[in-house]
């Protein structure tokens, strides 16, 4: 048994939510507003995505026009791996923050269980360099920070009000195991790639064992990787036909089937688009529900397939390889 841990269960963290990732700055402010209309509530951001100033000026506008206040949104963001050094970690917060024109965060998360060595804000690498592996950074270099240290710094951002929860991602079982051993104030969420060809099944049980709610980023699979170049259209979940007899017998769209098999198994989804009409779609996900049956075909789908692994893409940007998952 562990030791009594103060818990900040997010029950009120919609299920529903909007992915910010590869929105360019210049979209961002009308994605937030046409997300806000469409009945978005919960945003998930990142420094990473390199567009939260744009991601503020859109929720500013949403706020002013009065179609939703600030008490209404679910906002996360996420620490950048340079800042870990728990020196970094408030300073980080607080440049998320004021990008984002908010004084607290619903939710701040640290991003990858990788560390690496501190890049001042104004010289932080182009945000292009997820899009194009063979743009070196020569300051993207691994740093000795233990994860412990990040998650103290983290627990004082709690303390010190600016983040009501906090969390990680993309961490293993053993890296849950290590934090639970130590934290004092214990992690409420959890957030790793997950859709139907990988279901995380261990990983997500073993979050919830430990109390924490799990946010499936990618819900679609290879859908958010195409555009990038790092998957091809032909691996799209979306034409397995697990998928589309779903779709067919509850007259809904794969996409809104693969949705809804994420939210029914208790994650929170947060896909992106940039289309009004697929943003309403996306989230025209509770009148239906998967049978036993459904649920049980799409979970075979499981091919423990990763899209997003960063013991392969930092290998081919940086020269240093990080094979973080189980
Ligand atoms: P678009 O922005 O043009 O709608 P993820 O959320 O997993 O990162 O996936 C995002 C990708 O999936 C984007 O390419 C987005 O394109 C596309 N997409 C979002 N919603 C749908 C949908 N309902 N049907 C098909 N493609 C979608």
């Amino acid at each position: 048994t562990f030791p009594k841990l103060e818990r900040n269960l997010p029950d009120t963290i919609p299920q529903i939510g909007f992915g910010l990732w590869k929105i360019a700055p210049e979209d961002c402010e009308a994605a937030i507003l046409d997300a806000v209309r469409a009945g978005y509530r919960h945003f998930d951001s990142a420094a990473d995505y390199g567009n939260e100033e744009a991601v503020g000026k859109g929720i500013k506008a949403a706020i002013d026009q009065g179609l939703c206040s600030r008490e209404d949104l679910w906002i996360t963001s996420k620490l950048w791996n340079t800042y870990h050094a728990p020196e970094h970690v408030e300073t980080a917060c607080r440049k998320s923050l004021s990008d984002l024109g908010l004084d607290y965060f619903d939710l701040y998360l640290v991003h990858f269980p990788i560390a690496l060595e501190f890049v001042p804000f104004e010289q932080r690498y182009p945000p292009e360099w997820v899009f194009d592996p063979a743009a070196k950074h020569p300051a993207m270099k691994p740093a000795k920070v233990p994860q412990h240290q990040t998650w103290t710094a983290m627990e004082r951002l709690v303390d010190a009000g600016l983040a009501r929860q906090i969390g990680v991602c993309n961490y293993s079982s053993a890296l849950l195991h290590d934090l639970m051993s130590y934290s004092r104030i214990a992690p409420a969420v959890l957030q790793v790639e997950s859709h139907p060809y990988l279901t995380q099944q261990k990983l997500i049980r073993l979050a919830r064992d430990y109390g924490m709610q799990v946010t499936a980023f990618s819900p679609f699979g290879a859908l958010s990787y195409v555009e990038i170049g790092m998957a091809g259209a032909a691996d799209s979940v979306l034409d397995e036909a697990a998928v589309t007899a779903a779709a067919t017998a509850h007259d809904k769209t794969p996409a809104q089937v693969v949705l809804r098999w994420g939210i029914q198994r208790g994650n929170s989804v947060i896909p992106k688009s940039t289309n009004p009409d697929r943003m309403r779609e996306n989230l025209a996900i509770t009148d239906f529900e998967l049978t036993e049956a459904e649920m049980t075909a799409i979970d075979a789908l499981d091919q423990g397939r990763r899209f997003n692994d960063p013991g392969v893409f930092c290998e081919a940007a940086f020269g240093t390889f990080f094979p973080i998952y189980d």
